[in-house]
């Protein structure tokens, strides 16, 4: 099989569909190897002295692990200088991060999650990083907060890495979802799916079911249905997964079919759910969608959600279509 490096795709993309300008090539391209990077220190494990917590909190209030802190610095450092950026924002920082002046601004704005499924790092389960690429509004001339409030329609690339068995690097610029495979030996990314597409049905749900007794009831009936199997309902049986990292079970989703779903519960309605609109719940709908599935907040579109926080959290409901739907009735029903 003919191998096909990222840098190939990105410039074959660029003729036939005129969707990745050079300068959004080269960001791509330096989060790729900024993933690289990360793979690598994820690799290394105890004997990089990269395991265990640091002694900080997040804007969340979460325990920072060390690679939380590795990883948000080398996506920083990576990305800074090659003048493709205007600013970026990060799970692991309360702010934005304007670009240095001593470096030329570009037009695209990058958010990420630099590591998610930390609690899995000790237990060498797999982890990723999520990102998302938004454009600068017209005539920005100094990067606000205010600047990156919009809807996960307006992404112009979105991914993520798994550092799994494999590290792979799956990606969308809105022509579909096209995963590559690290080649270790060469230390190259090499396409591995083309146009990778979400079964419509399927028979699989992801969640923490340990949180059941705090759902709403509309979450409640899906879930019972779910588990009364060929009994109930559905008429038929229904499997579990849950990895813990968002990476790894979209990965799943994307590979097999699934449903994924982080619900928001009556415990703290300042919190709905527990995962962030603008660098994990939007980048995986983009490519959910990009996939043929679906992703909701339980009632809407997630890229059609305004956003007014750059850690806003949000409800996730996402994966094969028919699945997504159905639970989102559910939830419509009860208005
Ligand atoms: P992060 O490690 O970036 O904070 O994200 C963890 C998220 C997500 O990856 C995962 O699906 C979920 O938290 C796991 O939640 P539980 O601890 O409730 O299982
Ligand atoms: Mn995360
Ligand atoms: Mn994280």
């Amino acid at each position: 099989m003919k191998r096909i490096s990222l840098t190939q795709h990105l410039i074959e993309a660029q003729r036939l569909h005129n969707s990745i300008p050079a300068e959004l090539r080269l960001l791509i391209e330096v989060v790729a190897r900024a993933c690289k990077t990360i793979s690598h220190s994820v690799g290394k494990g105890a004997l990089g002295d990269v395991l265990g917590s640091a002694s900080s909190e997040n804007v969340q209030g979460e325990i920072q692990k060390k690679l939380d802190i590795i990883s948000n610095e080398i996506l920083l450092q990576a990305n800074e200088w090659g003048g493709h950026l205007a600013a970026m924002a990060s799970e692991e920082m309360e702010g934005i991060h304007p670009i240095p002046n001593r470096y030329p601004m570009g037009e695209y704005m990058l958010l990420f999650d630099p590591l998610d499924g930390s609690s899995n790092i000790e237990v060498n389960v797999s982890i990723g990083t999520i990102f998302s690429v938004l454009k600068a509004p017209e005539g920005m001339v100094t990067p606000t907060e205010q600047d990156f409030m919009q809807p996960g329609t307006m992404q112009v690339a979105a991914g993520y890495a798994v550092y799994g068995p494999q590290t792979m690097l799956v990606l969308s610029t809105g022509n579909g979802v096209h995963c590559f495979t690290l080649d270790r030996e060469m230390g190259s990314w090499v396409m591995t799916q083309r146009d990778v597409k979400i079964p419509e049905e399927t028979s699989e749900f992801a969640i923490n079911a340990s949180n059941a007794r705090h759902w709403y009831p509309p979450m409640q009936r899906y879930f019972e249905e779910l588990q009364a199997g060929k009994a109930g309902p559905r008429g038929r049986d229904f499997n579990m997964r849950w990895v813990a990292s968002m990476v790894a079970d979209v990965h799943r989703i994307l590979t097999r079919g699934g449903i994924f779903i982080y619900p928001a519960d009556v415990r703290d309605p300042s919190k709905p759910g527990k995962l962030r609109l603008m660098y994990e719940a939007n980048p995986m709908a983009m490519i959910v969608e990009q996939a043929g599935g679906a992703a909701t907040d339980g009632k809407r579109r997630i890229l059609d959600i305004q956003p007014h926080a750059l850690h806003q959290r949000v409800p996730v409901f996402l994966g094969s279509k028919n699945e997504v739907e159905l639970v989102t009735r559910y939830h419509t029903e009860q208005l």
